[in-house]
């Protein structure tokens, strides 16, 4: 059996992964789609053109990953492709967001990093030649980001293990790429909280555009996929100028979308 495996499929880009996948896979027999609210997974059946295998639960308990497990192991499915896609971020400073909920950033560290490395590992031994990995990391794993401290170092892991991984897994022909956009229009930002910068704003990017742009990247081979001009800008930014600068700038950008 073919199939393919979307975390975090109850909406924003792993929605938008199942709804695309099947037009860039078209032998697939099954997509196995995870997340916490089954209901949007249900609904999601009617918009997929292959079939789903529901696994309703939170990847930071042990039941959907147990459930996961035994599926695999039951199965022996050949894994074409893995979506890491379930994840989340908070804005405010490392101190606030103590203040509001003293566990949610070791949470976040749990969902964006364990738990993504987790399922890749349990996907691993079922992939073979032509088989792809895509990790959600963000244009926050360019260089730390004060008050998106934890989220941006999370996805400095994801950018980081993604692009190593490729590079072992490589001769294998398995392909890992890392997709790393800027604001990108979802629920996202219901959790984090929402963004007053004007220039994140303009640079917001609609969702089917930024996951049809990383499926075709995984397909060119790419290790990773950077969707629109500014945040190309601000991955070849990041490389020359001095982290202590950018994050100077970071500051004085984020005193003055408080003021
Ligand atoms: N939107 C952006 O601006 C942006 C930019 C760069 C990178 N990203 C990254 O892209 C990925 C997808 O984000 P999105 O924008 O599509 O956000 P989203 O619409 O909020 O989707 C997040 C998904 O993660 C799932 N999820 C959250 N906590 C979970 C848990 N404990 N267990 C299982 N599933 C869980 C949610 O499902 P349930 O709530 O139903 O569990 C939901 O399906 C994330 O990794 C995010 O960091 C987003």
């Amino acid at each position: 059996m073919k199939i393919a495996i979307v975390t975090g499929a109850s909406s924003g880009m792993g929605r938008e992964f199942v709804k695309q996948i099947g037009y860039f896979y078209r032998t697939l027999d099954e997509i196995w789609v995870i997340a916490r609210r089954g209901e949007r997974l249900q609904e999601l059946q009617y918009v997929s053109i292959v079939p789903l295998r529901i696994f309703e639960g939170d990847l930071l308990k042990r039941p959907v990953n147990a459930a996961l497990k035994e599926a695999l192991s039951k199965e022996q499915p050949d894994i074409r492709m893995l979506v890491n896609a379930a994840g989340f971020g908070k804005c405010g400073s490392v101190e606030e967001i103590l203040g509001e909920d003293k566990n949610i950033q070791l949470e976040m560290i749990d969902l964006n990093c364990i738990a993504l490395s987790r399922m890749t590992f349990y996907c691993m031994p079922f992939m073979s030649k032509g088989s792809r990995i895509i990790n959600l990391a963000s244009a926050a794993a360019f260089c730390p980001q004060p008050l998106f401290t934890v989220y941006a170092a999370t996805k400095s892991y994801v950018l980081s293990f993604s692009r190593a991984l490729g590079e072992e897994v490589r001769q294998k022909g398995i392909v890992v790429t890392a997709v790393c956009p800027g604001p990108v229009d979802t629920e996202f930002f219901d959790v984090s909280g929402r963004i007053e910068n004007v220039w994140k704003q303009m640079v917001m990017a609609k969702s089917p555009d930024v996951v049809r742009k990383a499926l075709i990247d995984s397909r060119r081979g790419k290790g990773m996929s950077v969707y629109g001009t500014a945040m190309k800008g601000a991955r070849i930014a990041s490389k020359f100028v001095p982290h202590s600068l950018i994050l100077k700038l970071e500051t004085m950008g984020c005193k003055g979308d408080r003021q």
